[in-house]
């Protein structure tokens, strides 16, 4: 079975050994008139400036959306970032290098993030790993990585599929996640965390509804033989239906509700 690879401090976390390159010329803030910066993201970024008295303090959305639009976090997308924040770009390149969601390395346009914590990897994780590993080599359209807890042991093992989270996960799910993604069908649709009101079959109270313009959602039985869909009670209250949106943990914060007028 494949080692699910350590750096050399032990951390699974790449970027720590990685040296100071002491030959480079100190980088200073960008000069606006020689770093175009597209004006949806420099508006995406002006924004989020706006939430904060200290301005480094954007730097989280400023960096994902600037990696949104560049698909990574390239020096092209860190100097636009920088420009608009009047920060240095080794600043936020500093940043970038500690969390595992930025990427300063060109990669693949579907993120699979596959848990090997604890609750996970006791649950057949890292075997899934390595199918999903081997699966996607030589698919560009596909990076695959392993990750530390996603938050969602009750559904172990899981992944996320480009901020969605599947689960519980076999390895016969493979070739049909892959299938899904190269069809621009949503991920494991029967398996999607936000389509069920819990990850406990027997507590469900929904019936797995189906995609935006797909076909009723089925769960696959043994040997990917499709079953009716099994109606377990009411459908979720539509003010509670979420599954057309993005996992939480990439919504923006909804605003306050009848803020208190100043003084
Ligand atoms: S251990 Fe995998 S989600 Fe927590």
């Amino acid at each position: 079975m494949r080692e699910v690879a350590r750096f050399g401090n032990g951390s699974r976390v790449p970027g720590w050994d990685d040296a100071v390159d002491l030959e480079k010329e100190p980088v200073e803030v960008p000069d606006p008139a020689t770093t175009p910066v597209p004006d949806d993201l420099r508006a995406e970024i002006e924004s989020h400036l706006a939430k904060y008295p200290d301005r480094r303090s954007a730097a989280l959305p400023a960096l994902a959306a600037a990696q949104r639009v560049h698909g990574w976090c390239s020096p092209e997308a860190i100097a636009q970032a920088a420009t608009v924040m009047r920060l240095t770009p080794a600043y936020l390149s500093a940043i970038a290098t500690f969390y595992d969601m930025f990427h300063t390395e060109p990669v693949g346009l579907h993120r699979v993030y596959v848990c090997t914590n604890i609750s996970c990897s006791l649950n057949g994780a890292d075997a899934l790993y390595e199918r999903l590993h081997d699966a996607a080599e030589g698919n560009e359209d596909l990076h695959v990585q392993h990750f530390e807890c996603l938050g969602a042991c009750d559904i172990a093992p899981m992944a996320s599929v480009d901020g969605v989270y599947v689960g519980p996960l076999e390895l016969d799910d493979v070739p049909r996640l892959l299938s899904d993604l190269a069809a621009g069908r949503p991920p494991l649709a029967d398996k999607q965390l936000r389509r069920r009101f819990s990850a406990d079959p027997h507590a469900n109270t929904q019936q797995f509804r189906p995609g935006p313009g797909n076909e009723p959602i089925v769960a696959a039985g043994a040997g990917g033989t499709p079953k009716p869909p099994v109606a377990v009670g009411p459908d979720m209250p539509a003010d509670q239906d979420r599954s057309d949106q993005p996992a939480p943990i990439e919504q923006p914060p909804d605003p306050p509700e009848n803020p208190e007028p100043d003084g």
